[in-house]
């Protein structure tokens, strides 16, 4: 899986294992006042790492070599059995620029795209537009509207078999190989069809239509970051978090890695009481044993600081990622400045801002919020379980009966 290059931003390697017990420059950060409207977050960035080493069949992901001078991430993959949180991951090199922020993408209704040439044919590719009909072997889905535009995808509303409404979920050709975003579109498919979990977004469909490849998702109401800018209820954050810890630990169980938790890829349904719905498997993992993996894409906003110093994430890092959206909802800010040069955001996750920013709020939530976002995975929870274990012997809720659980 290779994503586009828009341009260079290092990944520098942090001092690991990084110094603990750094006073907090300034005293605490003011926790944020009465909830006050925030601006919309800043698009998420990606960084491509080049060289990735492809994980054996039946999941290809195939990367052309680094062009010369772009350098590679050095060293094996940890050898069986070794942990993560030990610190036996091998270090690595600096991973030398290959791309940064992902340019906005416009809504593709009806728009045209193309992979690119690698000889011929060229394939141009027609995207839908609103009143446009697909056709699977299950039947037809007719395009309402365009829910969701991620730099890779693009979600419609759509009305399917037995007039339901369902999210379905085209991949952008994003100027890759035909074979690389059919290989990518069927690794998804293949996870979402076998993580079966009510707190993992549930796929009924897949098929390729005009070169294009779709899944046919349930669809959810919105993704976790339409609520996130103004501070949530302790009660509401601990049952969201109840469900999103549940499903990473079903997918942990599972020997997969997320590696992409970030607020637009955790949806959100309304029924009586919120539902939380992981997504967007397009960058997960299987660890086949490992106890850990090196990714070929990195959001920057959500990068655990172990991605910096090894180059490699582990269910560790997922649980880092929960850290920052509980930090999230509950200051109605995130933990890493998102709108900063991309050295800032290293300094930041390098000196343990997060951390000290959860610290700072002074409550037990933001306390066990600190303990998920520690800088050294083997001070962090050992997993969701036992995040789990620590959150319900919280005030907010030991008095649930606001949020009772069926
Ligand atoms: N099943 C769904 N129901 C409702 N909205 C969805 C659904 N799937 C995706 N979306 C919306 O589309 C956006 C992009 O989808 P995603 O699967 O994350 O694609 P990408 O790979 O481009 O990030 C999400 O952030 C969300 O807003
Ligand atoms: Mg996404």
């Amino acid at each position: 899986m290779q994503r586009p290059a828009t341009g260079p931003t290092p990944i520098v390697p942090l001092p690991h294992p990084a110094p603990h017990g750094v006073p907090h420059p300034g005293g605490p950060p003011p926790m944020p006042g009465p909830p006050a409207p925030a601006p919309p977050p800043p698009p998420y960035q990606s960084q491509i790492i080049p060289q990735f080493q492809a994980p054996a069949p039946p999941y290809p992901a195939p990367h052309p070599p680094s062009p010369a001078g772009t350098g590679a991430i050095a060293g094996p993959p940890p050898p069986p059995g070794s942990s993560s949180r030990t610190g036996t991951l091998p270090s690595v090199q600096a991973v030398t620029p290959v791309t940064g922020p992902v340019a906005p993408v416009p809504a593709p209704a009806g728009a045209t795209g193309q992979y690119p040439m690698t000889g011929p044919p060229r394939i141009t590719v027609q995207y839908p537009k609103v009143g446009t009909t697909l056709t699977s072997s299950r039947g037809s889905y007719i395009v309402r509207d365009v829910i969701g535009s991620g730099e890779f995808g693009a979600v419609y509303d759509c009305i399917g078999p037995f007039d339901q409404v369902y999210a379905l979920k085209m991949v952008r050709p994003a100027n890759r190989p035909y074979s690389e975003v059919q290989a990518e579109w069927a690794r998804e498919v293949q996870r979402l069809f076998s993580l079966r979990h009510p707190n993992v977004v549930y796929i009924y469909d897949s098929f390729e239509q005009g070169h294009l490849y779709y899944l046919a998702l349930e669809r959810c109401d919105h993704a976790l970051k339409e609520m996130l800018g103004t501070p949530m209820q302790e009660g509401l954050i601990i049952e969201m978090t109840r469900q999103l810890l549940a499903a990473v630990q079903f997918l942990h169980d599972n020997d997969v890695v997320h590696d992409d938790l970030h607020a637009g890829n955790v949806l959100i349904t309304h029924n009586d009481r919120p539902t939380v719905k992981i997504s967007d498997f397009g960058i997960s993992h299987e660890l086949r044993g490992m106890p850990a993996i090196r990714p070929n894409v990195v959001h920057h906003a959500i990068m655990a600081p172990e991605i910096l110093a090894t180059g490699y994430t582990s269910k560790q890092s997922d649980l880092y990622q929960v850290g920052l959206l509980l930090y999230w909802m509950l200051t109605g800010e995130p933990a890493i400045q998102m709108d900063v040069p991309y050295q800032e955001l290293v300094r930041q996750v390098a000196e343990g801002e997060p951390r000290k920013r959860a610290e700072s709020v002074g409550t037990p939530l933001g306390n066990l919020i600190a303990k998920m976002l520690r800088r050294r995975e083997a001070f962090r929870y050992t997993s969701a379980r036992e995040v789990w274990a620590d959150l319900r012997e919280l005030p907010a809720w030991r008095q649930r009966h606001l949020f009772p659980v069926k």
